[in-house]
């Protein structure tokens, strides 16, 4: 009964392969959650054209002018308004502040490509192959006031090969996201 699923909005800032990973693994009749809304900081968002074509509430605006606060009261009016009851991010560029993180405590998570705790924020892969790791992945996690710093709630392991670039080794580590993040969120939506 799609009345008793827990209802997601998804937030991202780009192209969107994970939101479209979570969208087509909600259509299987058994995922516990259904996506009520994608929402974005960037109108001109790949990703929100896709979900848009799949007839999916969409929201977007941009930050710029408007200020940080207001943005996000906005962000979360949407949310709201949509029946939210979890917020996936994948791929939103945008810091979060404290204030709408503690609103949404506990009902937030993230996709990062890297086994954190190694590698918070930008260039993980970069970062890997220069450390000289055997293997790189992806962790989801909650979403805490610390940049990806929140409980990991599951990971995905990719090893990483010789002569793997950033972008050799992060097209591996996307698929593996895209298994990863739809299997932990039902997980996380019914916990
Ligand atoms: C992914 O690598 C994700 O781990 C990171 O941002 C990227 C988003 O890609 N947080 P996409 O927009 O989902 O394709």
């Amino acid at each position: 009964m799609s009345t008793s699923k827990n209802k997601v909005g998804i937030l991202l800032s780009g192209r969107g392969s994970n939101m479209i990973a979570l969208v087509k693994a909600a259509r299987d009749p058994s995922c516990p959650y259904e996506v009520v809304l994608v929402a974005s900081d960037k109108p001109e968002a790949p990703g929100l054209a896709w979900a848009t074509d799949q007839g999916i509430a969409t929201w977007s605006l941009s930050p710029k002018g408007i200020g940080k606060p207001a943005y996000e009261a906005a962000l979360d009016k949407a949310l709201r308004d949509a029946g939210a009851e979890t917020i996936a991010l994948a791929g939103y560029m945008r810091l979060i502040s404290d204030g709408f993180v503690g609103a949404w405590r506990g009902r937030m998570v993230n996709i990062h490509p890297s086994l954190l705790p190694r590698y918070k924020g930008l260039d993980t892969h970069a970062r890997a192959i220069a450390a000289g790791d055997p293997v790189a992945g992806c962790s989801v996690h909650v979403v805490t006031e610390e940049l990806d710093g929140g409980e990991v709630l599951g990971q995905a392991e990719v090893p990483i090969m010789r002569g793997d670039t950033p972008d050799t080794l992060a097209a591996r580590v996307l698929e593996a996201e895209h298994r990863l993040y739809p299997e932990i969120l039902a997980e996380f939506v019914t916990r």
